[in-house]
């Protein structure tokens, strides 16, 4: 399986920090944001990742990544995304690199207490389809929410009013290779972006969606608010434990 990061976008809820930087490469304690969804990669196995980023600064994760020595790699593919497509489209930009495999995608912004290790050998052993991370959070209005029917998931709703599970989609997704075709049938939203939420919405129309609770806590770090919880959340145990 290979790993995709996508690590693009104007971080606007982070301005000003967001205005002379990419938000993938702010503080998360003692850390640049960007190295925790790496070492999520790497630690459960995956080695082969291309990083996804765009704007003024993506120079910058080469000066900082390199070839990924740090994390134990011999190597990293990275790609350019132009303009503000959403999430879909600049995970679109991995088919390429993905080449018919299948592949583990992590929002640049996410980070987890745990290792996903489990999670990617169950997906190894799926036939087919996709796969979703979910967790319960205190304001799914804010996330993709789950709706439930007992326990199968019949659709994925984006950022709900009134959310109907206690869940949040995070940002943390397994997809075999139809996920590229899916993509190319997609319309923007609303916010004009091509919403991964669809895609998961695809997978749920043919019964091709499994999930599994992540054990640990998850935040993402796109807000003040979320960005001080990382910190304090990694200062506290660590990221990315076995
Ligand atoms: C995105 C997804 C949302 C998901 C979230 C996880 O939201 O659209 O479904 O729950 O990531 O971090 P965004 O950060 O683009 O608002």
């Amino acid at each position: 399986m290979k790993g995709v990061i996508l690590a693009g976008g104007t971080g606007s809820r982070l301005f000003p920090l967001t205005k002379i930087t990419n938000k993938h490469l702010l503080p998360v304690y003692d850390k640049p944001m960007i190295f925790y969804p790496l070492e999520c990669l790497v630690r459960a196995g995956i080695q082969d990742i291309l990083i996804v980023t765009g704007g003024r600064h993506a120079g910058d994760f080469l000066k900082l990544l390199g070839n990924g020595r740090e994390f134990g790699l011999k190597h990293i593919n990275y790609t350019y995304q132009e303009g503000e497509g959403g999430i879909a489209e600049a995970l679109s930009l991995a088919e390429y690199f993905a080449a018919g495999e299948r592949i583990c995608v992590v929002l640049g912004d996410n980070l987890i207490e745990k290792s996903i290790g489990r999670a990617v050998r169950d997906f190894e052993q799926q036939p087919s389809g996709a796969k979703i991370l979910l967790k319960k959070v205190p304001d799914p209005e804010r996330f993709g929410v789950p709706v439930f029917e007992r326990d199968r998931i019949v659709r994925i709703e984006e950022k709900p009013q009134v959310p109907k599970s206690p869940y949040a989609v995070t940002g943390i997704y397994f997809y075999d290779s139809q996920v590229f075709e899916i993509i190319k049938t997609l319309e923007p939203s609303e916010r004009g972006e091509l919403e991964i939420t669809d895609v998961n919405n695809w997978y749920i129309a043919r019964g091709e969606m499994t999930w599994h609770e992540l054990e640990g806590w998850w935040t993402d770090a796109g807000t003040f608010n979320s960005l001080l919880k990382a910190s304090n959340l990694v200062a506290k145990t660590g990221a990315n434990n076995p």
